[in-house]
């Protein structure tokens, strides 16, 4: 689809059809996707979570309950559902786990280029720890990202998508043992098809107009 129709048409999913499921390479190109998502001095500070069973998804929509259980239908009616898990810091081990995979993948002419790379990225890290003393929010919003370009690249493969922060973030991190693991749940997907009870697929799209949102200098 076109990249402009795509972004009018794409839309919140509030009711899926349970009985269909997106066909596995397409879900796998979707994951490739996530995995290919940009991120500040590729820090790529996230862990996805991939539910595709009943039993799976059913482990995510516990943490949908009370106020959150507006939410949980999506999930359990959805072809698959991902949680988007970010770090709870950058450690100097991780720091160099980027960097190999970073060397593996060929990025460095020399050592010289190697130390670069090192330098720029913990410099980064250091200055949002210790001056903007933001590390959390800036890994999050990296995080972030990768849900754009999920939603994004479900609108094109013409896959209904639900971003979700409606979810007890106590529950799901117990759940998936994410405070052991040095993660912490940020937002959840729900991919599938719409049902055909779906109000929201039925709604005109609301968005601020250009006046408002655009200063073209
Ligand atoms: C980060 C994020 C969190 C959201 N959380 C929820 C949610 O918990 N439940 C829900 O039904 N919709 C949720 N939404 C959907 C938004 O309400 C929806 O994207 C917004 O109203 C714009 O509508 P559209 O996506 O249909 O164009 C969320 C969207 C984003 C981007």
């Amino acid at each position: 689809m076109d990249t402009l129709a795509t972004a009018k048409t794409r839309y919140a999913t509030k009711a899926y059809d349970a009985e269909k499921k997106i066909p596995h390479a397409q879900f796998e190109k979707l994951l490739e996707i996530l995995r290919f998502s940009p991120s500040s001095v590729n820090i790529q500070p996230w862990h996805f979570i991939v539910a595709e069973t009943d039993a799976a998804k059913q482990r995510i929509a516990a943490g949908l309950t009370g106020n959150y259980i507006y939410n949980s239908a999506k999930v359990l009616y959805s072809s698959h559902t991902i949680i988007f898990c970010t770090r709870t810091d950058i450690s100097a081990e991780y720091l160099e786990q980027l960097l190999q995979q970073d060397e593996l993948n060929g990025r460095f002419k020399d050592e010289t280029a190697k130390q670069g790379q090192r330098d720029t990225r913990q410099g980064y890290v250091e200055f949002y720890r210790n001056e903007l003393k933001n590390l959390p929010a800036w890994m999050e919003n990296q995080t972030y990202l990768a849900l754009g370009q999920l939603l994004f690249a479900a609108g094109l493969e013409g896959i209904d998508a639900t971003p979700m922060e409606g979810f007890d973030r106590d529950l799901i991190n117990q759940e998936f043992d994410l405070a052991e693991k040095g993660l912490k749940a940020s937002v959840i997907v729900s991919l599938g098809y719409r049902s055909e009870t779906d109000f929201n697929a039925k709604l005109p799209k609301s968005r601020l107009t250009d006046d408002v949102i655009f200063t073209r200098l």
